[in-house]
């Protein structure tokens, strides 16, 4: 169908919650997209960090093929081929860098997005508290996080404008800012908040990928636990090999108690996952928690054929390779004044001159390149993990020629 003949049906029967550019995909083959009109687009948003593989990668290609033709869904009242395996592979990747007596043996909750796999942290770290007895249900999030659209996460998320045409949200939430540990250990010694978790995105992806640094994720590490709270890790968009580890937790050399992934687990089939140490996972009985769809036959499959594939290949090495490559070239072009990013997670700020940072992502795009921005003056790079340094080329000439 055309891209105008799509825009009209859309404008008419598609709810507007997003501004979307005028372009409609029609294909995709690794890092470039195609249009409706043929016109060819590097891609470094990746389905906003999701197609981890490049587009139409043999890997998921061959992976949802032979599932479909066998089994798409079956619901979880029954045991699902590929499941268990993917949740091992989730526990040993989680595990990595442990010396065996330290290992955890996580255990995984299947959903179908980033804010159903919040859900089910937030509901397990409340659920822990109210079966010992205890009336404490708080969870302290940072200022700038972000954690998802539904209510709930959407209370989790402490950003005004995306909270307060929403109210009343649901209760049982506070906010620190991220680097101030005075703060955080206030909240967490006022006995009276009652805080059974804290809830962080190692790297704050949707504020403008801030991440929050070792020391400071060692700090909530070493409080959490000093406070018998509990350490919730958002992965969602920093997880599955994008940081340069398979977790970004990982990166700060810390062990939280739970985390959650999403994005790119089953490179662009819809996949959530909550994984939490085996003691705290197994608060969980039947009846508490669910999900009709999550850990479909289908998505198991493909994520079961995506983690083998990101196990096996040089991901975190070429993540760490390629992202610093792109951003010491993101600082050397005009109005660029500073770069933040850790892998193939980057952004980075443009000067008071510059166009509108929403301008450049449209500029861009016209230019024949897929970039976001996540504010007037931010820009966001979230390629696919097969991302080299050619492409980085490509797309420095392209967003340089833009912003002279
Ligand atoms: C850190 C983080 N958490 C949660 C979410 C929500 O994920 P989803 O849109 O799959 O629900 C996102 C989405 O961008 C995210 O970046």
């Amino acid at each position: 169908m055309s891209l105008a003949k799509e825009r009209e049906l859309e404008s008419r029967y598609v709810m507007g919650t997003f501004a979307r550019a005028d372009v409609e995909f029609v294909d995709g083959h690794g890092m470039y997209l195609e249009d409706d009109e043929g016109k060819r687009y590097l891609d470094f948003l990746a389905g906003i960090g999701v197609c981890c593989l490049g587009h139409s990668s043999p890997v998921v290609v061959d992976a949802i093929e032979r599932q479909a033709e066998r089994l798409v869904h079956c619901s979880n009242y029954f045991y699902i081929e590929h499941r268990g395996e993917v949740a091992r592979r989730v526990s040993e990747l989680a595990d990595r860098g442990l010396d065996a007596g330290e290992a955890l043996g996580w255990k995984s909750f299947f959903a179908n997005s980033g804010a159903e796999a919040n859900e089910c942290a937030m509901k397990l770290v409340r659920l822990q508290a109210h079966r010992a007895g205890s009336s404490a249900n708080t969870i302290v999030c940072l200022n700038g996080g972000f954690h998802g659209r539904t209510l709930e996460t959407v209370a989790a998320t402490m950003q005004g404008w995306l909270q307060d045409d929403f109210r009343p949200l649901p209760g049982g939430f506070l906010a620190v800012d991220p680097g101030d540990v005075d703060a955080l250990e206030r909240v967490l010694s006022c006995e009276s908040n009652g805080v059974v978790a804290v809830m962080v995105e190692p790297i704050q992806g949707e504020s403008g990928v801030h991440p929050l640094g070792t020391d400071y994720l060692r700090a909530v590490r070493d409080l959490t636990r000093e406070h018998g709270a509990s350490m919730i890790c958002d992965e969602v968009q920093c997880g599955v090999f994008r940081a340069g580890a398979p977790f970004a937790f990982q990166l700060a050399g810390i062990t939280p108690d739970v985390f959650t992934m999403a994005k790119g687990i089953a490179g662009g089939v819809p996949m959530g996952l909550c994984a939490a140490r085996p003691e705290l996972a197994d608060t969980y009985h039947p009846g508490d928690h669910g999900s009709t769809f999550g850990g479909s036959n289908l998505a198991v499959a493909c994520a079961d054929a995506v983690l083998e594939e990101l196990e096996q290949g040089r991901y975190e090495e070429s993540a760490e390779r390629v992202g610093t490559y792109l951003m010491r070239g993101l600082a050397t072009l005009p109005h660029v004044t500073e770069v933040r990013g850790s892998g193939l997670m980057v952004g980075c700020d443009l000067d008071g001159s510059a166009p509108d940072a929403h301008d450049v992502v449209a500029s861009a795009l016209e230019a024949g390149l897929v970039i976001n921005a996540t504010g007037p003056h931010t820009l966001r790079f979230l390629p696919p993990l097969i991302c080299e340094e050619t492409d980085v080329d490509v797309c420095l000439d392209r967003l340089g020629a833009v912003l002279s």
